[in-house]
């Protein structure tokens, strides 16, 4: 199993420090890939947790204030980048066309791009579900060769679920992977959106689930550890 944590804005250096110290005393047998902020992305390597950003430029390094490139991140040894979050979708207006961009600039690096989709709950209620997960998939991967897209990383996280304490259920995860694999069929996909230590007894149940990224558990490694474990067991 995937399990991807998504810190979001969230950690000082010195919380960063004391958080990385709990995270490494879980024992598991899942892929753990830490995404923390950029400014804390270098601060260490640790043992046996992948590394990943959450955000990249769609730009290549050079006079781009305030952006992180693709190849910076690799410097940083980033192995995984999350990309087109549905925060980033909303408050910093991100594009389909800006998220291809991203996610080519990943690839020639040797990033796996971790690609964020999902409605809102208008749109599930307008039945639109299909339609905008088409539009996400199809804008972000047409470039993309047979190879990348087998190595690509869907993330479905309904925005309605992210932060909520609400998850969709089974059924409804179900023909939502069902859907994107009709796409990628090579394709990891994973779950997002209030997943927790609570709720993975009957997540886990949907067998499609190739892995999980987590938002508010990422930050609180006692619970993930529990999460963890009921997951693996
Ligand atoms: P959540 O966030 O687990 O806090 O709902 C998930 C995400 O936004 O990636």
């Amino acid at each position: 199993m995937i399990v991807a944590l998504n810190n979001k804005s969230n950690l000082t250096k010195e919380e960063y420090k004391n958080y990385i110290e709990d995270l490494i005393k879980i024992e598991c047998q899942s892929k753990i890939i830490l995404c923390p902020t950029f400014l804390n992305l270098g601060s260490m390597t640790v043992k046996d947790i992948h590394l990943g950003a959450q955000n990249v430029s769609s730009t290549a390094s050079g006079a781009y204030t305030g952006e992180v490139s693709a190849s910076q991140l690799k410097s940083y040894n980033a192995e995984y980048c999350i990309v087109g979050h549905s925060e980033r979708r909303e408050y910093q207006k991100e594009s389909n066309e800006e998220i291809s961009l991203k996610i080519n600039k990943l690839f020639t690096e040797g990033i796996i791009p971790i690609l964020c989709v999902g409605e809102t709950k208008e749109q599930r209620e307008n039945n639109q579900v299909e339609a905008v997960l088409k539009e996400e998939i199809l804008s972000a991967t047409k470039t993309l060769s047979n190879e990348e897209k087998s190595k690509l990383i869907i993330a479905y996280e309904p925005i309605w679920s992210i932060g909520t304490g609400i998850i969709p259920t089974n059924i409804e995860i179900t023909a939502v992977f069902k859907y994107i694999k009709e796409f990628l069929p090579d394709s990891k996909i994973i779950y997002g959106g209030s997943a927790n230590e609570k709720n993975v007894d009957i997540l886990k149940e949907v067998s499609l689930i190739d892995g999980y990224l987590l938002g508010g558990l990422s930050l609180k490694p006692q619970d993930l550890k529990i999460f963890l474990n009921k997951l693996e067991n």
